[in-house]
Formats: C-alpha cells, structure tokens, sequence
C-alpha cells in the first residue's frame, strides 16, 4: 500500500466516478478480480440481455414462459383476486404480461428495478396495454433493504421473481434476499423461478452462444465503463469465458484479458497478465429439493413446484410467512 497522500493529485475524473467507477476501481484492485453483475444492465446491455432471451441455446426464459403459461390458472387460484404484485430485477417486463392476463383483477403492479431508464420505458409500454392499472415501477437495487410503499389490498401480495435471477447471488445471499422478501410478503407469496442443475453441456451451450451476444453482453462492461468513466478498455482485447463450476453448481462468466495489457480507469492504471480474468457474473443452479430447503430456512412454505418435460428449469410456489396479528 502507498501511504496516504493529500487530495490535490486526485485527477478531476474522481468527481464524476459513482458507485460503478468504485465498484470496477475496487474490483480491479484485488485479486481475484470480480465485479456485481447488476452494472451489465445499461440500456445497451439490457437490450443485449432481451437478445439473449431469444437465442435457440438459452433455453431458460423460453421454458419459464412454457412453465407459466401451463399453470396460470392454477397460480391465479392460489393467490385469489385483487392482488398486488411486486416484480423484483424486472427487466423489460415480458413475463409478468402473462400472469397479469390470467389473474383476476390484480390492484396493483410494482416492478422494481436498477436500470432506471430501461423500467421507466418498459412501465409506460406496459401501462399502455392495461390503463386501468396501477403501474408504479420502483428502481431500486433489490438486493439491498426493501423499501416498498404501503401494501396496495384488498388482495394479497404477490412477489414475482422470475428468470433466475436470484442465481446471481451466492447461495448466503440468496437466503438473505428470500429473508427479506418473506418479510415484505407475509401473508402472500413468492413465485420463484429457477434454473436447475442439468447436464453441463446444455448449460455451457446457453452460456456459449454460436451468435456471440453474450459475449457481447459480457464485454457490455467494458463497453459502458469506457462510455461513463472515461476508461480505455480495448473489448475486442478481452475474451468471453464462461464455464460450469460443477462442485459449486454455477456458471462462471469472466473476460480474460488475451495478452498482457495496461488499462486505465478513472485516472488510475492496472495492469492484466495473459490470461487474467474479470470475474463479471455466477448463474447459480439448483435442484427443486436445494431451493426449497432455502426458501424453507428463510421463512417460506414450499407448497408448488413445477418442472417441464426436460426438467430444466423450476418454477416455485412459496407461501410467505402469516401476517402478525396484533394484541
Ligand atoms: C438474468 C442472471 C438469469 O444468469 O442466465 C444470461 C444472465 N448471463 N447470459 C443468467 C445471463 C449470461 C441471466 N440472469
């Protein structure tokens, strides 16, 4: 470590660095490199990410919309009419269409969601097709504290977490989410979809797409540090990794730097050997078995899964604690 010296060298970049340029500085900082996969999603990267929604090998969000449009009637009994929905990390807002067509007179739909403008866009669109509605989109950081407005009745409240993106998070983290939203949901639920453990060749096809937009999205990150922060990266220097970790039931994404190379972000340079790697994102894999043992410890009663033919991906029914009554 350097001993601290005073302010003035600070180069006037620093000003203008946010929680990404903190982020990607500290990540750079240590060994091994890793960064928060929320900073793919600008709105270039989410746009990348709804491509990838469409490729042939990602099967995930095409099976999911099978799994939920075989059981939304089932879904809209159990959680009866009037209810209000929350959508955590929602995206463009594809999935939840279905399920606000199949449930009876939903009062109200929040999604939340960390890139702003993208939510913003997607919620006028969606708002648009249902005007009587209540669309209140929250862009927030899901996976920090909860801070929802006031529960919208006379329904119950229905989390709806689709897509697996709770495979983002290690398995702790995804148990202090599910303990959080099992607070924000008592007396409702939580619809949870998963993507489940398989043969690593179908996951390594969904990770390793022949088109090569996801390796477009993963060096979406460099693309936009260069774009916000003023850094040099050369995307085209660093090469798409992404391989299943079988003992700790994930893909792994990373940009191996293809030679050793100088990069400079926010005024302050690092250096990456041949071969060295951004770690950018886990998937998280789980049996229908390992979820529901998390979701149980966290507070929630398994009481639905539902798998397709393959079983490749789970969805999730988890009733949230009761409601605490007052004396
Ligand atoms: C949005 C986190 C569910 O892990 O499959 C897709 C993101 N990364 N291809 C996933 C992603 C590369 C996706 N999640």
């Amino acid at each position: 470590m350097n001993a601290v010296t005073p302010e003035p060298t600070a180069p006037p970049v620093a000003a203008a660095c946010d929680a990404f340029a903190r982020d990607l500085l500290a990540a750079l900082a240590t060994r091994p490199r890793r960064i928060a996969p929320k900073y793919f999603y600008d709105a270039a990267g989410s746009r990348l990410f709804d491509r990838i929604c469409e490729l042939p090998e990602y099967y995930l969000t095409r099976t999911e919309l099978t799994l939920l449009q075989a059981r939304r009637t089932e879904i809209a009994e159990r959680i009866g009419p009037q209810a209000e929905i929350i959508e955590f990390g929602a995206g463009s807002l594809h999935k939840v269409r279905l399920l606000l067509a199949a449930l009876d007179g939903p009062a109200a739909y929040r999604p939340i969601d960390i890139s702003g403008p993208f939510l913003r866009d997607a919620a006028s669109a969606l708002q648009r097709d249902w005007p009587h509605l209540p669309v209140q989109p929250i862009v927030a950081d899901y996976t920090q504290a909860l801070q929802l407005p006031p529960h919208r009745g006379p329904g119950r409240r229905l989390g709806f977490f689709p897509g697996s993106t709770i495979g983002n998070l290690a398995p702790e983290a995804a148990l202090d989410f599910l303990r959080r939203a099992a607070a924000v949901l008592r007396g409702g639920a939580l619809l949870l979809g998963v993507d489940l453990v398989k043969d690593p060749s179908v996951l390594h096809a969904a990770y390793n797409d022949a088109e090569g937009v996801t390796a477009a999205f993963n060096r979406n990150l460099l693309v936009r540090a260069n774009r916000e922060l003023g850094a040099d990266f050369q995307p085209d220097q660093f090469a798409h990794s992404a391989f299943y970790n079988a003992p700790l039931q994930r893909i792994e994404m990373h940009l191996m730097s293809r030679r050793r190379q100088q990069v400079q972000v926010c005024g302050e340079r690092f250096e990456f050997a041949a071969g060295e790697t951004l770690h950018t994102e886990n998937s998280h894999k789980y049996t229908i078995e390992g979820m529901q043992a998390l979701a149980r410890r966290a507070g929630f009663t398994p009481l639905a899964a539902w798998t397709d033919a393959n079983r490749w991906f789970g969805l999730h029914w988890l009733q949230a604690p009761a409601m605490e009554t007052s004396a």
